[in-house]
């Protein structure tokens, strides 16, 4: 089973793939969140946990989601993770998980894909995200290869450099950057609903026509990202193009 969390469809596309590849089922975490189901989870074939890297980890909603649910049949976990440029020693993280579960730990492939986190870094244009996600291609083959032989994903060597970013530096961040302080709406809002619609944890409500932010944010970037009007903001956003990964490569 495949399950995914995404917030711009990086993760979301990278599931999708590998679902076609092994003919296997997929679950969305996303929707396990928005309804806020802690539901038992059933799978005879390995569980592939994908999702974005988050400060050089598996994003904590993620990790405390698959902490709180039980999970019967195949105990093999395989975690892919896709980032930006790295994912430095998220792969610990994953192993100390899958100790407290009792899974059998089969390994974290990273795979680069377009960044998407607007609050601190522009989105590559059209045809450079559209080169990345060709380049994420055959990573994604070679993944799935291994998923369907029943082989571990192969071990990197964690730097001191990633050691850091996954653990000081990931806990830096979580505490003086993951939140909705500075998410504001501009005129340009015109009260779809659309932002509250895609908030995996149900964040906003949009009251008298605009959008409120309700202190449970994970910087998904999907309010942002996703807004037809662009109206949303939030840190170095402004006048920077907004992404979701490219139709044009899920054809
Ligand atoms: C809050 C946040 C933190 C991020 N941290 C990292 C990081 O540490 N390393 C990295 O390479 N990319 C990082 N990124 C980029 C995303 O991991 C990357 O674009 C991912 O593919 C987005 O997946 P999605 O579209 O499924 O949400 C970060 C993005 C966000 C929103
Ligand atoms: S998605 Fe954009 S336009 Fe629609 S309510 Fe939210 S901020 Fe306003
Ligand atoms: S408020 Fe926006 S950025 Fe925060 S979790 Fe919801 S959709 Fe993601």
């Amino acid at each position: 089973m495949i399950l995914y969390f995404s917030g711009t469809g990086n993760s979301e596309f990278v599931a999708k793939k590998l679902a076609e590849q092994l003919d296997d089922t997929l679950l969305s975490i996303n929707d396990r969140l928005k309804e806020k189901s802690l539901k038992k989870v059933y799978s005879d074939r390995p569980l592939v946990f994908v999702a974005p890297t988050y400060a050089w980890r598996m994003p904590r909603l993620v990790e405390q989601w698959i902490e709180r649910v039980t999970f019967s049949g195949n105990q093999n976990a395989y975690f892919v993770l896709t980032c930006g440029g790295s994912i430095g020693g998220a792969g610990n993280y994953a192993e100390a998980l899958c100790k407290k579960k009792n899974f059998q730990y089969m390994g974290t492939q990273q795979v680069v894909m377009p960044e998407n986190y607007l609050v601190m870094f522009s989105v590559p244009e059209e045809p450079e995200a559209i080169a990345t996600v060709m380049r994420a291609e055959p990573v994604i083959e070679e993944a799935a290869s291994l998923i369907k032989s029943g082989l571990p994903f192969h071990k990197e060597t964690v730097s001191l450099l990633g050691k850091a970013q996954s653990g000081p530096v990931n806990a830096l961040f979580y505490t003086m950057l993951v939140n909705d302080k500075k998410f504001y709406v501009t005129e340009d809002c015109i009260g779809c609903g659309k932002c509250a619609q895609v908030c995996p944890l149900n964040n906003i409500k949009v009251d008298e026509g605009y959008p409120q932010w309700n202190h449970k944010c994970t910087q998904c970037m999907a309010c942002l990202n996703e807004c037809p009007r662009s109206a949303i903001e939030c840190g170095m956003s402004y006048g920077k193009r907004r992404y979701h990964c490219p139709e044009e490569t899920w054809k």
